[in-house]
């Protein structure tokens, strides 16, 4: 067995709609580094997009997932509940901003937990209406979808999506997109497409992710505060790809001080293990009626082990001030080429969420670059994502756990690779 002839079967076996960005397959992994089936070693600065902030396999995830499973792999917990789920709700409601009495349900992908804060929402508000952000993803179910605010790749030929959801431009400095200007988007929506008090929810990722690592100014979130308590809506900060640490933070909307009604979590919550949550005001989090959430796998007893162990690496190895260091390292490599690569546009982030844009000669977005400097580190043995609405951005989410030596070897690669 090797790559070439795995690839062969995989094209024959599984649709071309699965997009599969590496030629090789992973053996095994070990923090941030992964090993391919031929031996192979690559620096990996995706972590299965934003899901290993502390890493491939840390110990401490391992044993805590090898202890569950001498124990009990499932048993639904709607059928016969365990202490583990209730222990991480109540971890989870106390880790969360705001003071207030909260409770959690716990599901499986970060799309399942963006569905279940909607319909807690529209339960809680009698409302049915939802607002989401022009370049936001919020997952690849029918109803995420029609909330993603990017047509090509996630929208193409889906349609018709769930009636009542509306977009606002996100605010974008370098696309000319003020706070301003996204927020008279909102007063128009209101005048031209939906009465505000229809509205369920108005959601948000703190720092966009597939849509190019923008952050909301805290003055944006603040109002969109101010906007919510005025007309009755909730407010839902989506942080499946902020959430853990990532932007230095636990949770990157703590850095405006706002505090939302509902939030909902995935990706680096359980170390790769699938496990997603909608944590929110108690009463509000009560509104549907016993029976109305749920899944046969939701909150499952591996992933909620390997949950504690990731928040207990979490505060052991002080992994938010940690993105905060290595955020700043990686920014000012970045910021220093910008005198030999032009092409870059920003360089841009909130702790560890990092990414650099790419524009050409006459200003617009040049998806090629980003491609061709993703496949210049992949070639030389670092795994590097894209994003943004344009294809345009690099994404940095290595492990937070990463090792000193391993960080400066990536960054002495992508170095090499932007200067082309
Ligand atoms: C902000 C955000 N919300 C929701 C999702 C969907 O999560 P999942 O792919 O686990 O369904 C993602 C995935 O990238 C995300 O980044």
């Amino acid at each position: 067995m090797n790559n070439q002839s795995l690839q062969q079967r995989r094209l024959a076996a599984s649709p071309r709609g699965i997009g599969v960005m590496c030629p090789f397959y992973a053996d095994r992994a070990q923090n941030a580094e992964l090993w391919d089936i031929e031996g192979r070693r690559y620096i990996d600065f995706a972590a299965g997009i934003a899901v290993l902030n502390t890493g491939h396999r840390h110990p401490r995830v391992t044993q805590a997932i090898a202890a569950q499973l001498d124990r009990f792999t499932h048993t639904c917990y709607q059928v016969v509940p365990y202490e583990s789920y209730v222990r991480l709700a109540e971890r989870i409601n106390a880790a969360t901003p705001g003071t207030h009495a909260k409770k959690t349900a716990f599901f499986t992908t970060g799309a399942e937990a963006v569905e279940n804060a909607i319909k807690i929402a529209r339960a809680a508000t009698g409302r049915p209406a939802v607002i989401a952000f022009g370049g936001a993803f919020h997952g690849r179910t029918l109803l995420t979808m029609a909330m993603t605010g990017k047509v090509a790749p996630y929208k193409i030929g889906f349609g018709p999506f769930p009636a009542d959801v509306y977009h606002v431009p996100f605010p974008h400095a370098l696309h000319g997109v003020t706070e301003q200007d996204s927020l008279r988007a909102l007063d128009t929506l209101f005048k031209t497409d939906v009465d505000p008090a229809r509205v369920a929810a108005l959601i948000i990722e703190p720092v966009q992710g597939e849509g190019g690592f923008n952050a909301a100014p805290p003055s944006f979130l603040r109002a969109l505060r101010e906007y919510c308590d005025k007309y009755g809506i909730l407010l839902i900060a989506d942080e499946v790809q902020t959430g853990f640490a990532r932007t230095g933070k636990l949770f990157a909307v703590e850095h405006s001080g706002v505090v939302p009604d509902l939030m909902t979590f995935a990706k680096s919550l359980a170390g790769g293990m699938p496990l997603s949550g909608v944590c929110g005001r108690a009463e509000i989090m009560d509104a549907p009626a016993p029976g109305g959430l749920g899944g046969t796998y939701a909150g499952n007893p591996l992933a909620l082990a390997a949950a504690h162990a990731v928040l207990d690496v979490i505060e052991e190895e002080q992994l938010a001030a940690r993105a905060q260091v290595l955020g700043e390292r990686l920014t000012s490599r970045l910021q220093a080429l910008r005198a030999d690569v032009p092409q870059i546009s920003e360089v841009r982030g909130l702790g560890a969420m990092v990414a650099v844009e790419f524009a050409d000669a006459q200003g617009q977005p040049d998806a090629a670059q980003a491609c061709a400097v993703q496949q210049r580190a992949l070639e030389r043995g670092l795994i590097l994502l894209t994003c943004g609405v344009y294809g345009n951005v690099i994404r940095f989410l290595f492990p937070l756990t990463i090792e000193d030596a391993v960080f400066e070897e990536a960054l002495d690669i992508l170095q090499t690779c932007l200067r082309g």
